[in-house]
């Protein structure tokens, strides 16, 4: 048997072709030959919200959806969420290994090292309204940054775009700070050098507020931040993702890039489900109110947010590992009554045939909220979070982006059903043909 080929008879002509398949996969620009006439454009492949579409060749992440199981770079998330700090996955993503203990304490004195925030974001911060959404802040600041290290725009140099990539993920945890410290009336805090990624970002967000946690407090906090992130650290072409891979596909600094992406993360059906779950269970606010919420998901009236995934069709692995820190955390925090309400609507979804049929089951988001509201957070911090634990899989899909051979601008094709050439009517002659066309 020679090499597989996926053989095509086009009816319309009676023409037949051999596509040639490597990894199951046939390439779309094959398809380009196809063509009822020579003078024609040739077949394109329609893919709404690419369905069934590789942009990409990666090495970074593995998710088998229908067995929930998500690798990266080999190694199961379970693995990871229970032996590492996130500092040692990030390392992992970007540079495609673990760190030794050596590497890994260069690697955190680095990036700490690249936490402090130029002082005039302070007066760029003091700018937002005091009930500004702390997504908006960050994304805008993460953009501004661009213009405080022009350097970035020399993406062609691997040891420029790796000082760019400490830099951002140095500096994510103190943006975040300083939205939530804006938005408390609060005096930014600056970072501590001395302490671990989380601990860091737990310092930087309560010390000297009422909130501050005890130390052995602090320690608990902050490594289940490190689990989350390190959950929340890439997941393959996603939204956001892809569209970090689109933006910098046109050559854009990697702050412009990342702020790109975490914008398509703060949509509710992306990143920002995790506030939406949250929203949605104080909307139901009780058990007995379960079944009629229910009734209007199955009559398609609102989503069940926080479940459903494109690509999980079984139990996402990370929702699983999310519910075990759940309880670890409440004994710090006292229980948030809310796990309740969502482990019930679970259950009950999870035993109903819209649901069953359909594949959906709990997402990553479904559980993270409730977390982070007993830690303290309150909805409008999460998406944030998981844009701190989400920017190493962001720059390590960047970086391998710089590094494909295959790399060429993002630009997809469309389906055009507008109308045919048209003659132009002049203006004062034109009344009433829109709305006569419309009709
Ligand atoms: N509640 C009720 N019905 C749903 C839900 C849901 N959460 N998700 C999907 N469905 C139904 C949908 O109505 C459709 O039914 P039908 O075949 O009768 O029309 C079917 O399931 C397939 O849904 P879809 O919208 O075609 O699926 P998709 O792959 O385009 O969307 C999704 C995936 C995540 C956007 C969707 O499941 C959703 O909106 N979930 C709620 C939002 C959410 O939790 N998002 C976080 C995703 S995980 C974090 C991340 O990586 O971003």
């Amino acid at each position: 048997m020679g090499d597989p080929k996926l053989s095509i008879s086009d009816s319309r002509t009676g023409q037949k072709y051999d596509i040639d398949i490597r990894q199951a996969t046939v390439r779309a620009m094959d398809f380009r030959a196809i063509r009822e006439d020579p003078e024609e454009f040739g077949m394109l492949v329609y893919d709404p919200g690419y369905t069934n579409t590789a942009s990409c060749t990666s090495r970074i992440t593995f998710i088998d959806g229908r067995k929930g199981i998500l690798r990266y770079r080999g190694y199961p998330i379970e693995q990871l969420a229970e032996h590492c700090a996130y500092t040692e996955v990030a390392h992992l993503l970007l540079h495609g290994e673990l760190p030794t203990q050596h590497e890994l304490d260069a690697w955190n004195t680095e990036i700490m090292e690249n936490s402090m925030l130029h002082e005039n974001i302070k007066k760029f911060m003091d700018g937002f309204l005091y009930d500004a959404h702390p997504m908006g802040m960050m994304v805008s600041t993460v953009a501004a940054l661009s213009t405080f290290y022009p350097d970035a725009k020399d993406i062609a140099s691997k040891s420029n775009r790796y000082r760019q990539q400490v830099r951002l993920i140095g500096k994510m945890p103190t943006i975040a700070a300083y939205a939530y410290r804006k938005s408390q009336g609060y005096p930014y805090a600056y970072p501590d050098w001395d302490l671990g990624y989380s601990e860091n970002l737990i310092h930087m967000l309560w010390n000297g507020t009422r909130r501050q946690p005890k130390p052995e407090q602090a320690q608990v906090l902050a490594r289940a931040l490190d689990t989350l992130f390190i959950l929340h650290a890439d997941h393959e072409q996603n939204c956001s993702t892809s569209t970090m891979r689109q933006v910098g596909s046109a050559h854009a600094d990697p702050y412009v890039s990342l702020s790109a992406a975490a914008t398509a993360l703060y949509g509710p059906l992306h990143g920002g489900a995790n506030e939406a779950v949250l929203t949605m269970l104080e909307e139901i606010g009780s058990m007995e109110r379960i079944p009629e919420f229910i009734r209007q998901v199955k009559a398609g009236e609102r989503r069940l947010m926080g479940f459903g995934h494109r690509v999980y069709k079984n139990y996402d692995p990370r929702a699983r590992i999310i519910r075990r820190i759940a309880d670890q955390v409440f004994e710090i925090t006292g229980r948030n009554p809310k796990i309740d309400l969502a482990r019930e609507l679970e259950r009950i979804a999870l035993d109903d045939d819209y649901f069953v049929k359909r594949r959906l089951y709990p997402n990553v988001d479904f559980y993270s909220g409730i977390i982070y509201q007993a830690m303290g957070f309150a909805p409008e911090m999460f998406t944030v979070l998981f844009a701190i634990g989400r920017t190493v899989g962001w720059l390590a899909h960047w970086e391998e982006l710089m590094n494909d051979p295959e790399k060429r601008i993002a630009r997809p094709r469309q389906l055009y059903l507008g109308p045919d050439e048209q003659t132009l009517t002049p203006i004062e002659q034109r009344l009433g043909q829109a709305r006569e066309k419309v009709s």
